[in-house]
């Protein structure tokens, strides 16, 4: 077998981007490199596999590069990005998906927006730990391995925390909120989670905001005793956070998890914040899912609703993949019935409190596989989904692209239209050339940049099937 990793370092000149989000281009011996984080136009110095090189270093910007926001670019491995004007990196985006999506046919839209490029997210997940990734400036420095840190997982390293002061996606209300827990954690004498020994009190934290600027905080510890609660009584109302929720994580799990010990800070109601997003106001709790970019899903909104269009009085629209009921909720209003189908049962049940605040009645949202209840559901005249990064399971998708053929008969409409959301292109792909041998066909699609700085993006297609004449 090859040791590609044993092969020397390569100078690669980035021309654009794959799927995947790696930089393309071509070392001096013709071969084909995806480097994970490289920008258009740059030259790298790159190693390991060619299909998945590592960037060791960078020998040329691009002739448009900017300065990261970061402190920790490049190292945490949330952003990829962050080296290119925001206008080039849609630029990019729109050109691979316009490769990669063309032969699904339909106008292309190109890549849409909202909000600002930097300070978007409304959600951030943190981890505590006594093992530090040091950045490259560090090493050989005084700064040592061990000790207190917080901030986020190095990218493949359950141990290695990237310590950071902020984030530069998360919000400045999110950000306020962190630094004043970060100076009073580093400030107490209690010790952060060592993952190895399994030791120390801190383990994760989770900041999230609402509609309002106010900021949900949910901090997970290891079981506490007297002196930890009597700490945290007395620091919590001072982070300015709306509420804030002590949970006890008692097992191994290295993760964000635990049973509530405490709401330390109450907003009034408990420990939940409210976002309104797509005319719809949600009451999130602690991990309910929600969009993270709320300017840039307000458009993601808009789009299916204008792919959708009407259905009318008796018209059912189906919403498989729902999630916490976003997209059905937000469409309810122009079809006579929606159902949802979501794996997670606390979603499922976030979306149909979701629907008792809004007072929207016309909805019903089951919990269960999609694969498995899209089968025993009434005809639908519209369908949304929007599935995990995987795609449609074989099985929901045969009943999906089947409803083409049904058009027309008996019981079913005349036309339908399909809205598929996609956080995978690839996936799209997959299932979108199933469709259209299935007899469905594309007229229509958008990408929305709802994660700047990073590689991912969010497609958006319209398709239709009709009854032959
Ligand atoms: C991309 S999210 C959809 C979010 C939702 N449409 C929204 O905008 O808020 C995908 C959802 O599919 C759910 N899911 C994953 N596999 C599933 C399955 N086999 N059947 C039903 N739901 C599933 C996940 O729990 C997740 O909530």
């Amino acid at each position: 077998m090859k040791h590609h990793k044993h092969r020397p370092p390569r100078e690669v000149r980035i021309h654009g981007f794959d799927a995947r989000g790696g930089g393309e281009g071509l070392d001096v011996n013709g071969t084909k490199w995806s480097i994970r984080g490289a920008p258009v136009g740059a030259l790298i110095q790159a190693a390991g596999r060619n299909y998945d090189g590592t960037r060791l270093s960078l020998l040329e910007p691009a002739p448009d590069a900017v300065t990261p926001e970061c402190g920790v670019f490049g190292v945490c491995g949330g952003c990829q990005w962050q080296e290119m004007p925001v206008e080039r990196q849609r630029e990019e985006k729109g050109r691979m998906l316009a490769r990669l999506l063309g032969e699904l046919g339909g106008e292309d839209h190109g890549v849409v927006s909202d909000g600002p490029a930097y300070g978007y997210r409304n959600k951030i997940e943190l981890t505590f730990g006594t093992g530090r990734y040091l950045l490259s400036h560090e090493l050989n420095t005084e700064i040592k391995r061990e000790g207190r840190w917080l901030g986020f997982h190095a990218p493949g390293r359950y141990d290695r925390i990237v310590d950071t002061p902020d984030c530069a996606l998360a919000s400045p209300a999110i950000n306020a909120v962190y630094a004043r827990i970060r100076a009073d954690v580093l400030a107490s004498e209690f010790g952060f989670w060592d993952c190895n020994a399994h030791t120390g009190f801190f383990r994760n934290l989770i900041l999230r905001e609402g509609s309002s600027r106010e900021v949900l905080a949910a901090l997970y510890t290891a079981p506490g005793a007297d002196e930890h609660a009597a700490w945290l009584r007395e620091r919590a109302p001072s982070w300015g956070a709306s509420c804030v929720g002590w949970f006890e994580n008692p097992t191994s799990a290295d993760a964000a998890v635990g049973d509530l010990r405490e709401v330390l800070v109450d907003s009034g109601s408990g420990l939940s914040i409210t976002a309104s997003l797509g005319g719809i106001r949600f009451q999130l709790a602690t991990t309910a899912f929600f969009q993270v970019n709320v300017p840039g899903a307000e458009l993601l909104v808009d789009v299916v609703r204008r792919y959708l269009g009407a259905g009318g009085p008796g018209s059912v629209l189906w919403d498989l993949y729902c999630g916490a009921g976003l997209l059905g909720l937000a469409c309810a209003d122009r079809f006579g019935t929606v159902v949802g189908i979501e794996l997670v049962e606390a979603a499922a049940a976030d979306a149909r409190a979701n629907a008792a605040f809004n007072g929207v009645e016309n909805v019903t949202f089951v919990a269960g596989h999609v694969e498995k209840l899209v089968g025993t559901l009434a005809p639908p005249d519209a369908v949304i989904v929007d599935p995990p990064r995987g795609g449609l399971h074989p099985d929901a998708l045969a009943v999906v692209a089947g409803l083409a053929a049904s058009v027309g008969t008996e019981g079913h409409p005349t036309s339908r239209v399909l809205v598929y959301v996609a956080c995978k292109p690839t996936s799209l792909l997959r299932d979108g050339k199933l469709l259209a041998a299935a007899g469905w066909v594309c007229t229509d699609r958008v990408a929305v940049d709802l994660f700047p700085q990073t590689a991912h993006v969010e497609v958006v297609t319209r398709w239709v099937a009709r009854a032959h004449p």
